[in-house]
């Protein structure tokens, strides 16, 4: 059944706090990310800054058994790649960087991106065309508005640029709970008492992922990182946003990231 959370105006504050500090993050380690660098290494400097920096603790070490406190998916890994020293970056390559913090107080924000390593055009095409999923989801966002609209708004995007929408993962109400009710989908497979209307107060993620090929997944051996079927490339993005009276807060906005598609 379908419950909720509204979040109330002291509980606002801690999930902007978290949103911020989960931003942070993600603006700290950009410089660093390069090729060369391993995803054990931005595991590390992010962990570090989780912890010694901000206060708070990474999310995912230790969540249901995952290892590390980032998650860093390249290429054909759609999502919960983690981070290895074996596993250096290199020209061409793609990957997500996906970072939750759960601060002092207790709420999460929950924020991932895309790099581009070098030069590839059919990255960098997938990339733009996952972050413009994201953008016009979220501009859809006030009270009122039906999750499978924003799913829509997805899908028809991704298709229509000749993409496919992956559909074994979503995205998450999330507050004091790292995953809270209710499923965000990217696409529209909405049974019809889950889509619910959008409330003020309400949180939640929207983390469209988007494969060249088809969009069956599968996980590997370890019990983690999840693959395209047909290896074909994947992209991700996420944001934690909050349902305002009157629209949408991004509470993982960066500070260099260009929302003004929200003002009109
Ligand atoms: N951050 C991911 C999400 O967007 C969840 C990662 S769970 C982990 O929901 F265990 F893989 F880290
Ligand atoms: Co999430
Ligand atoms: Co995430």
């Amino acid at each position: 059944s379908m419950n909720v959370p509204i979040k109330t105006p002291d509980e606002i504050e801690k999930m902007r706090e978290a949103g911020r500090q989960a931003a942070s993050v993600l603006e700290m380690i950009t410089p660093f990310v390069a090729a060369g660098i391993t995803t054990g290494e931005i595991d590390r400097r992010c962990h570090d800054y989780i912890v010694d920096v901000l206060g708070s603790t990474p999310a995912p070490l230790d969540y249901h058994g995952f290892p590390k406190s980032v998650c860093t998916s390249i290429n054909h890994v759609v999502c919960h790649g983690i981070p290895d020293d074996g596993k250096a970056l290199k020209k061409g390559d793609i990957m997500n960087l996906d970072v939750t913090v759960r601060t002092a107080d207790g709420y999460h924000g929950d924020s991932s991106v895309m790099f581009v390593i070098g030069e590839t055009i059919q990255g960098e095409r997938l990339c733009r065309v996952t972050q413009e999923c994201l953008y016009r989801s979220i501009a859809l966002v006030r009270p009122g508005v039906h999750l499978s609209e924003l799913a829509r708004a997805i899908q028809s995007h991704a298709e229509a640029s000749g993409y496919s929408v992956v559909r074994d993962f979503c995205g998450h109400g999330i507050g004091a709970g790292f995953h809270e009710e209710p499923q965000v989908l990217h696409y529209d497979g909405y049974a019809p008492e889950a889509d619910i209307a959008l409330e003020a107060g309400m949180c939640f993620t929207i983390e469209p992922m988007i494969n060249v090929g088809d969009s069956r997944t599968k996980v590997l051996r370890d019990g983690w990182t999840a693959v395209t079927k047909d290896r074909s490339l994947s992209a991700q993005w996420e944001h934690t946003l909050l349902v305002t009276e009157t629209g949408v807060e991004v509470l993982t906005a960066r500070r260099d990231e260009d929302l003004s598609f929200l003002e009109r």
